[in-house]
């Protein structure tokens, strides 16, 4: 007889989860298997996943068109070093996503996450300038910026809770002012003035600051940082790990404006959330730059698992699923997240509730603002005991729930939130 392994006590030995204070949070959930917008536990209690499982889940869990495509690449090719060799869900997926993206984007450059194809972009703007011979080395990101977690991308990022024990170590940054409340393109402008011509690259999250609190901007303010980086001959870094395939409604965030970015970056939803896979896609001129005999002119940047198959082949099987039929049900979403928030905005200590796609976000009233409100940690709790997966970042709360949610799942979620603020 097998004896059933324990994964709770396994867990509690020997396992340190990403942000997550052992000394204070609570158990987590052992989750044996997931479908569609819903997590089951050991018992078969289900959760509906309404954040995405950290805003990758695209067409929900275990798609079967997904699952397939890895069953089938993983049986064929599930490895093979990426210097020096090739293979076709690598180059299939480099020409869908050229072929999607906006114009002028030629040339992919595959990492393993949102972090890492942050990081590759940096790097790539930083050594495009020196390849051409100019000394430029300052970067300019927005405040309330979230890039990731390793040293470029967290220098990039805002400077906070998240950053605070590092704060030395990391590069400066020029800030620009938040795009919420402030002129940016002013901001950008000033910039200009005072370092002129030693500003490298602009990065920004498209429309939507995502873990600096769902913070959302306006498409004209995007246009207006495109045209002046553009005359500036600035590359312009569009940062869509968080609202590429069709979270904020087009396939990108930078559609709303119309805009092409000298490099964008892919992650979370590349590969309908399925595996990890990061994507750093590029200017014909930055690769150019790099293109010579010379050695030295090299981008001496890779990963082990770069370009992994199996990945590459959950990331085609994705994009096959973000056709017409997906839009409509993102538009879907956008519907029900703007009736539900004429009823939330109702709801007295609720502030501030905003739509973007498939994203809706509110702040419940409280004496301080940021990522420790207890609000945060009280309705994760509350909500998971109505079988509800939300994770506010401090008092912002927001639903960010897979494409294929039905409407009593979005419901349940809206009236979980709902009570919570009108118990307050
Ligand atoms: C806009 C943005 N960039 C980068 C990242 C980092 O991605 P990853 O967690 O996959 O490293 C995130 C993660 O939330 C993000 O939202």
């Amino acid at each position: 007889m097998t004896s059933r392994f324990d994964i709770r006590s396994a867990d509690e030995r020997f396992i340190w989860h990403p942000y997550t204070q052992h000394g204070l949070n609570q158990a987590p959930i052992p989750v044996v298997r997931a479908e569609g917008a819903w997590l089951y536990d050991e018992t078969g209690r289900r959760i509906f996943d309404a954040v995405s499982s950290w805003w990758v889940t695209l067409h929900g869990h275990a798609h079967p068109r997904i699952t397939a495509a890895i069953a089938e690449q993983a049986a064929t090719l599930e490895q093979v070093i990426f210097a020096g060799f090739t293979h076709e869900p690598a180059a299939r997926l480099a020409a869908e996503l050229i072929a999607r993206a906006p114009v002028g984007l030629e040339r992919v450059f595959f990492s393993d996450d949102g972090s890492t194809a942050v990081e590759a972009a940096v790097k790539i703007a930083l050594q495009y300038h020196r390849n051409r011979g100019e000394d430029r080395r300052l970067v300019a990101a927005l405040e309330n910026a979230y890039h990731g977690d390793t040293f470029g991308a967290m220098s990039v990022s805002a400077r906070g809770l998240f950053t605070e024990p590092f704060t030395p170590l990391l590069f400066d940054v020029a800030r620009l002012a938040d795009p919420v409340e402030h002129d940016v393109v002013a901001s950008l402008e000033q910039l200009i003035d005072s370092r002129g011509r030693g500003l490298a690259a602009v990065i920004v999250e498209p429309l939507l600051l995502g873990a600096g609190g769902m913070r959302m901007w306006r498409p004209d303010a995007l246009r207006g940082l495109r045209d002046v980086t553009a005359a500036n001959g600035i590359p312009l870094i569009a940062d869509e790990v968080l609202t590429g395939f069709g979270r904020t409604g087009p396939l990108f965030a930078c559609e709303h404006a119309g805009v092409s970015p000298d490099i964008m970056c892919l992650s979370k939803g590349l590969t309908g959330g399925a595996l990890p896979l990061g994507a750093t896609l590029v200017r014909a001129e930055l690769f150019e730059s790099f293109r010579s005999a010379d050695r030295t002119r090299t981008l001496f940047h890779g990963h082990s698992y770069t370009a992994n198959p199996i990945a590459c082949a959950a990331a085609l099987a994705s994009l096959s699923l973000l056709d017409d039929s997906c839009a409509e049900e993102r538009r879907r979403i956008e519907r029900s997240h703007l009736r539900a928030a004429k009823r939330l905005a109702g709801i007295r200590g609720v502030e501030n509730v905003r739509v973007l796609g498939t994203v809706l976000a509110l702040e419940i009233r409280a004496d301080s603002a940021g990522y420790l409100n207890p609000v945060g940690p009280a309705l994760h709790r509350a909500a998971l005991d109505r079988g509800v997966l939300l994770r506010p970042l401090g008092n912002t709360i927001y639903v960010l729930p897979p494409y294929c949610s039905a409407d009593s799942d979005l419901a349940e979620a809206y009236d979980v939130i709902a009570e919570f603020a009108s118990a307050r």
